[in-house]
């Protein structure tokens, strides 16, 4: 027998017992006469001790061993004299008689510690090793719970886990597909699925009425901290809801995973039409754990003769409550922030709302004293607020002052990571204006539906066409977007001629699609969460690659297995594919 117990079960109610533990050597300590060991696996670390005066032996085995050395022992479980209360075995160790080395170990590139000493890249490298690391292995602890959690309140729902295909053809989600070419069908090629999302709406028309499946999917997109090349949905769909369904029982989802996982009690989620997002924030996604909204200002700034704001469509702001008293440094260094090439601001105006009530703008010489405040009056602001406000055309002052807002937020610490602020952001545009293609693009993809109301607009407001789509937004980070679908065929067409699609082309891409809303499509709608980013946002981590056992680094590479690498001539001539000399 490998092991009686594991590492980290041990105490003092199993003092005198005899047992074998393995695991990997964590450290070791030579008093000279004392040896001690901590193995450690997967459930935590006991420590082992050698004396060696009592068996020179087996003392003289224990100081040859290394770091991460594999090890089997025997012995009797002891009380500690020096007990240690911040580890569950910490008052007790086992006297050890007989140690048998499993494996030796190489030193360790980096240390195996919860601070280690080892650079992003190196620990990309040795992965395996990284992943020995409990901060690492507790994340994929938590993603392993909350997958469980996730498919016990699927299944008490009534939802039938369906596997879709990966080699499929492309589904527009739009990123770029990454692509698989086919051997027995010279010149072909499958698309890996950006979502399962036309699967899921056939398996609608099939009747399954409520599907779900915690699925990889692929997008070959410039990577950010929230984004990975594969990443994980759950993905869902529903027959027979409206979008007042939907957001119920995946607010009832959601709720039961911060009360399982977290033992946190969620409030409702609010709700919050997009609209309103980009007015309030600037975002679609709004940080809602801290107040800080805009404020329009172009009735109280423009026509003072600042030709900045009078030239502007837009003047707006925000109040950085208690920030009064920044220095000429700080506010440069905000100016500085919004200047950025990521944010492209041209500059930044502040106004003080000093202790004594008297108020001072980086741009007095254009506002008197009652305009002055009249600017704070429209914040209501306090003493000792600090209003600062961006101009320029509208969308652009939004996002830009959306990132300071931001940046605010952090900066005065309104940012808590343990704390949470769900949303749902309701009633998004049906369609995008892409400026590089001269056309609109669907904002969500083209199978969601407009609102019915708003159809008449199609042909001659195709902007202010508002569709049943919806977010989930937690502090900041789209978690999840569904909708209801189209589930006629007439719409769905008059929807891809919109897209600019000609009628061949959407019958070649999505004939199958449109061929199955004639054969008895039921009203239908879902929604996908990332389930990467939900993990990590409950770890509180910045960046999802620390919930993914194998993550990719920001080139898309993974530096473990050195993928995507080539291949060899013979392949290539199999998969009928000529090389670019
Ligand atoms: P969407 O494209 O909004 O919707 O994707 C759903 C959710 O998936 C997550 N996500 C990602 N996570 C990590 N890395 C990525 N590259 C990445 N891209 C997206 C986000 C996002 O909210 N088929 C539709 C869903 C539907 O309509 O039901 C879809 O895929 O958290």
């Amino acid at each position: 027998m490998h092991r009686t117990h594991t590492c980290g079960e041990l105490n003092i109610s199993d003092l005198g017992k005899e047992v074998t533990l393995a695991g990997w050597v964590q450290k070791s300590r030579d008093l000279g006469g004392m040896t001690f060991i901590d193995v450690r696996d997967r459930y935590g670390i006991t420590q082992l001790v050698f004396n060696m005066e009592e068996d020179a032996v087996i003392g003289d085995q224990a100081r040859k061993l290394a770091r991460e050395y594999v090890i089997k022992v025997q012995g009797k479980v002891v009380e500690r004299s020096n007990k240690n209360a911040k580890i569950p075995t910490g008052d007790i160790e086992i006297k050890v008689s007989s140690l048998e080395i499993l494996n030796s170990a190489k030193l360790p590139p980096f240390l195996i510690e919860d601070e280690t000493d080892g650079g992003e890249d190196l620990r990309m490298k040795y992965r395996y090793l990284d992943l020995r690391r409990n901060p690492v292995r507790n994340n994929l602890v938590l993603r392993h719970k909350m997958a469980q959690e996730i498919r016990k309140y699927l299944d008490s729902q009534n939802f039938l886990e369906v596997e879709t295909p990966v080699l499929i053809k492309s589904t527009p989600e739009g990123a770029r597909d990454f692509v698989v070419p086919s051997r027995m069908n010279p010149g072909e090629f499958y698309a890996l699925p950006q979502s399962p999302q036309t699967f899921k709406q056939l398996l609608m028309v099939s009747g399954f009425d409520r599907y779900f499946q915690i699925v990889k999917c692929f997008r070959d997109e410039d990577l950010r901290a929230d984004r990975q090349p594969e990443f994980t949905q759950i993905d869902c769909e529903m027959a027979f809801i409206e979008q007042e369904d939907i957001l119920n029982l995946f607010e009832g989802l959601i709720r039961s995973l911060f009360k399982s996982v977290k033992g946190i009690d969620l409030n409702e989620v609010p709700r919050m039409v997009y609209a309103d997002a980009m007015r309030l924030y600037g975002s679609d996604k709004p940080d809602t754990r801290f107040g800080m909204e805009f404020v329009e200002l172009n009735d109280v700034l423009k026509g003072a003769g600042f030709p900045v704001f009078d030239n502007a469509e837009l003047v707006v702001g925000i109040n950085a409550k208690g920030c009064a008293e920044y220095t000429r440094k700080q506010l440069d260094e905000l100016t500085d922030f919004v200047k950025r090439p990521q944010i492209g601001a041209t500059g930044l105006v502040y106004l003080r709302c000093n202790a004594d009530g008297s108020l001072k703008s980086s741009v007095d010489k254009f506002y008197g004293e009652e305009q002055l405040k009249a600017w704070a009056a429209a914040f209501n602001a306090e003493p000792g607020d600090l209003i600062l406000v961006m101009a320029g055309a509208a969308d652009k002052a939004r996002k830009q002052l959306n990132e300071l807002r931001l940046e605010m937020g952090s900066r005065l610490g309104l940012r808590d990571k343990n704390q949470f602020a769900p949303l749902w952001v309701i009633d998004f545009p049906l369609l995008e204006w892409d400026e590089e293609s001269g056309r609109y693009h669907a904002m969500h993809h083209p199978f969601t539906s407009p609102k019915p109301e708003d159809i008449a607009l199609l042909d001659t407001k195709p902007g202010e066409v508002r569709a049943n789509a919806y977010d989930l937004v937690i502090n900041g980070t789209e978690i999840g977007g569904g909708s209801i679908r189209i589930h006629d065929r007439a719409l769905q067409s008059l929807m891809f001629k919109h897209l600019g699609f000609t009628e061949e082309e959407a019958q070649k891409q999505f004939g199958f699609l449109l061929d199955a809303f004639e054969f008895g499509a039921p009203p239908h709608g879902g929604i996908a969460f990332g389930f990467d980013r939900l993990v990590s946002i409950f770890a509180g981590l910045d960046s999802i690659r620390d919930v993914i056992a194998f993550p990719k680094n920001n080139s898309g590479r993974d530096v473990m297995i050195d993928s995507p690498s080539t291949i060899s001539e013979e392949q290539l001539k199999e998969l009928s594919i000529k090389t670019v000399s």
